[in-house]
């Protein structure tokens, strides 16, 4: 009897922990490449450089210093005058559809590609917190 007990409490575990581990980062980053070749890499380009005056750049960009800003403008798009490593942009940048797993994978993307780095992790809750 105890031996089940043990057993069920083992596999009990085991599913919890599956259920409420975060994404690895490996992983999100690279399903975050692919969200990016799919859905921003037409504007922003293959080295992140955006073209200047028309597409801001996202690599070495000091907009995405404020991280929550930069999740809500990929989350809910963006428009209006931005000033992005001293250029001015005045355009728009509509809300790509993606689900908020989407969202933090590509995030971590961007925040970690073309010579950017952090030591954070967006999870999926913390797109999801993340409110206009
Ligand atoms: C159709 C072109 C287009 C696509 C596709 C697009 N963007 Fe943008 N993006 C823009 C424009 C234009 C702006 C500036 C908007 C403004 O002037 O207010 C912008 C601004 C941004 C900014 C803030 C400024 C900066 O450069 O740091 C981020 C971050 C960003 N985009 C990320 C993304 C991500 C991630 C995707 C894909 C999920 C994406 N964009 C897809 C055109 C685009």
């Amino acid at each position: 009897m105890k031996f089940f007990l043990i057993i069920y409490l083992v596999l009990f575990l085991n599913i919890s922990f599956n259920l409420f581990s975060k994404k690895p980062i490996q992983e999100s980053l690279l399903d975050g490449q692919e969200i990016y070749n799919d859905f921003c890499v037409q504007c922003h380009l293959e080295d992140g450089k955006g073209i200047k005056g028309i597409y801001p750049p996202l690599a070495k960009s000091d907009f995405l210093k404020d991280i929550n800003q930069t999740i809500s403008s990929i989350k809910y798009g963006l428009k209006g005058p931005i000033t992005v490593n001293g250029e001015k942009y005045n355009s728009i940048m509509v809300s790509q559809g993606l689900d908020d797993e989407e969202i933090s994978d590509v995030v971590n993307y961007i925040l970690n590609s073309w010579g950017n780095s952090t030591n954070k992790l967006i999870t999926e809750e913390i797109v999801t917190s993340i409110k206009r």
